[in-house]
């Protein structure tokens, strides 16, 4: 498939940190809901704008961010970028593809009809807001976080590439339960699990 997700299938150990104890329903500690809303031709795939305060902090992390205040205020465009795929293993437990696949319906539908792209908040400076979405159909959920001190731009189509890309290739035929896709520079990264 695309080449540039750069398959790894690895064992990973961002899997047990994002596993370890959270409240029911969140996929960070501390996560704090912005606002929700649903999308889809249907309006059946829920989108929560959330911050998770600490996601620096929860992600190993080479990026060194830049100091200059007009640096901090930037919109950064990462459509395109490189991310390297980390399955969960092992296999049980993880979402339906083709749950996820009506949620990589949904993108594509949004980048039709609202816009090819979103922005999300920073993730590293030191009052993080808004800096993750949500996505959510059935016994699917991927989220969009954005470890960066800049706000970051992504495409749409790439999230819902990714989607299918993650959900297709991280499944019990993997001995995997979802996954992510970790951008190349770890300004941010796509999971996909169960809800
Ligand atoms: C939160 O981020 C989303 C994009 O991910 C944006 O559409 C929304 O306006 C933001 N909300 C606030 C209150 O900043």
């Amino acid at each position: 498939m695309q080449a540039k997700f750069l398959a790894l299938f690895a064992l990973t150990s961002i899997a047990s940190v994002w596993a370890s104890p959270l409240e029911a329903g969140t996929i960070c500690k501390g996560q704090v809901k912005v606002s929700e809303e649903y999308i889809g031709k249907d309006h059946n795939v829920k989108v929560e704008h959330v911050t998770c305060p600490d996601a620096v902090s929860l992600e190993p992390s080479s990026f060194q961010p830049p100091t200059s205040l007009e640096a901090r205020q930037a919109t950064v465009n990462v459509c395109g970028a490189p991310c390297t795929t980390n399955c969960f293993l092992p296999a049980g437990g993880g979402p339906d593809p083709n749950d996820c696949h009506v949620i990589t319906d949904a993108l594509k539908f949004a980048s039709e009809n609202t816009g090819p792209t979103f922005t999300v908040g920073t993730g590293a400076s030191l009052v993080p807001y808004n800096n993750t979405v949500i996505m959510s159909y059935l016994s699917c959920k991927t989220f969009f976080l954005n470890q960066d001190v800049n706000f970051l731009s992504y495409c749409r189509n790439d999230w819902a590439s990714l989607v299918d890309f993650v959900a297709f290739n991280c499944q019990s035929t993997q001995n995997a339960h979802g996954g992510n896709c970790v951008a190349a520079d770890q300004r941010w990264f796509v999971q996909v699990q169960h809800t």
